[in-house]
């Protein structure tokens, strides 16, 4: 059979490369270019030279590691329909989220597909117990390991963000070598002057970057521009321990440099343009949800196309700018406007009535505290019981 493989170019993808060609499968490789950086001349060379047959570069965008496992696999049944692969195949383990997202997503796009995950198959992983025995295996089949020798943890890079778990980083009481990180700079060495740009939404999305006289409009250049910013100044670094969907924890750290500085520039502009009641149940049921089903890669699903749905009615109102500082790992808002109307500022004013009746306010007051005033009339009750 023919077997279209994720690749990425690291320890455990390449072995698995060697591995399935010893199977006898013929492997064809798959990598996604989803903005990160890499050189991917030099993996499509390694993995011809660990004997893939053919391999495929497939250029895509997106957000963190749930949202780009749908997007690579979309590539990569495309590619297996296209080329004739039976199966396909990834170096996931059998312990986290990137292989039930991976696996969900390629059965919701094609329901016969058939899918070898090398890492839950006792053959593989009894052979290959502990990096040693890799490593081994690696020397055997002459696969250069220089790059795992130097960085002893496992990465995933797209243009929203770098993840970086294992290896020394599963003591969660070991603080990362400053060196580990890739995509900002340490606080420390960030510049002692800040910097200020503003970001402009129209129906929730940024449609425009304006940093002095430079400004970006297209998608992914405002990702890159706010990337490069977010890495100048130290923004969206952090060390967590997360709740794996399988039930594992697990320590892992992060970067988004940009998506940390659109996301406080998005929140604070809600706070300016979006309906009180219209956030509150945007936060309580799309957020949560949609981070949930993203999270356990439950993207090619109803639910997701439900969910996702809503979000456009959402961000009907919210147009307008946002001002920032970014300063030593800090996105400071600065100022926002914009032309919705929600905001009324006679009518918020402290100094004006701008239409308000402060005595209408009276009632409302003693309306709301009915069942309050019951409730506390109880426990007074209950008190001298
Ligand atoms: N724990 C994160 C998540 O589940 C990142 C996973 C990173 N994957 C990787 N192969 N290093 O979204
Ligand atoms: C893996 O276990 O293969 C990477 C981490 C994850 O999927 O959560």
């Amino acid at each position: 059979g023919r077997v279209l493989l994720a690749y990425s170019g690291g320890l455990d993808t390449s072995c698995i490369l060697a591995w399935l060609i010893e199977q006898g499968y013929e492997v064809y490789a798959f990598m996604a270019d989803v903005g990160q950086e890499e050189d991917f001349e030099a993996a499509q060379k390694k993995a011809l030279a660990v004997g893939a047959k053919k391999f495929f570069l497939e250029n895509v965008y997106l957000l963190g590691t749930s949202l780009a496992r749908p997007v690579i696999a979309r590539g990569m049944i495309a590619v297996a329909e296209r080329e004739g692969c039976d199966f396909v195949s990834h170096g996931c383990t059998g312990k986290g989220n990137d292989q039930v997202r991976f696996e969900l997503a390629f059965y919701g796009l094609k329901p016969d597909i058939k899918v070898i995950a090398p890492w839950r198959i006792p053959e593989f992983y009894h052979r290959f117990a502990g990096r040693q025995a890799l490593l081994a295996y690696a020397a055997e089949k002459q696969i250069p390991v220089q790059q795992t020798a130097a960085k002893p943890w496992s990465t995933d890079e797209n243009l929203f963000h770098i993840s970086y778990e294992a290896g020394i980083l599963e003591d969660p009481d070991i603080t990362p070598p400053a060196d580990m990180w890739k995509l900002t700079t340490s606080i420390e060495e960030a510049p002692t002057t800040p910097e200020r740009i503003s970001i402009e939404f129209k129906a929730g999305l940024p449609v425009k970057v304006t940093n002095g006289a430079q400004t970006y409009t297209d998608a992914v250049d405002i990702f890159n521009a706010l990337n490069t910013l977010g890495r100048k100044h130290g923004i969206g670094r952090i060390d967590i321990v997360e709740n794996r969907f399988i039930g594992v924890k697990s320590r892992g750290c992060y970067e988004s440099p940009g998506a940390t500085i659109l996301r406080a520039a998005h929140v604070d502009l809600e706070g300016l343009t979006l309906d009180r009641n219209v956030r509150s149940l945007r936060d309580q049921f799309v957020t949560v949800e949609l981070s949930r089903i993203l999270y356990n890669g439950h993207f090619f699903t109803p639910e997701r196309e439900f969910i996702t749905s809503a979000i456009p009615a959402s961000q009907r109102t919210v147009n307008g700018l946002v001002r920032l500082k970014l300063y030593k790992g800090n996105v400071v808002v600065e100022g926002r406007s914009s032309e919705e109307g929600l905001y009324d500022e006679q009518q918020s004013s402290m100094d004006e009535l701008g239409g308000f009746e402060p005595s209408d306010t009276t009632g409302f007051i003693q309306i709301e505290s009915i069942r309050i005033k019951k409730w506390a009339q109880a426990n007074i009750r209950k008190g001298q019981a």
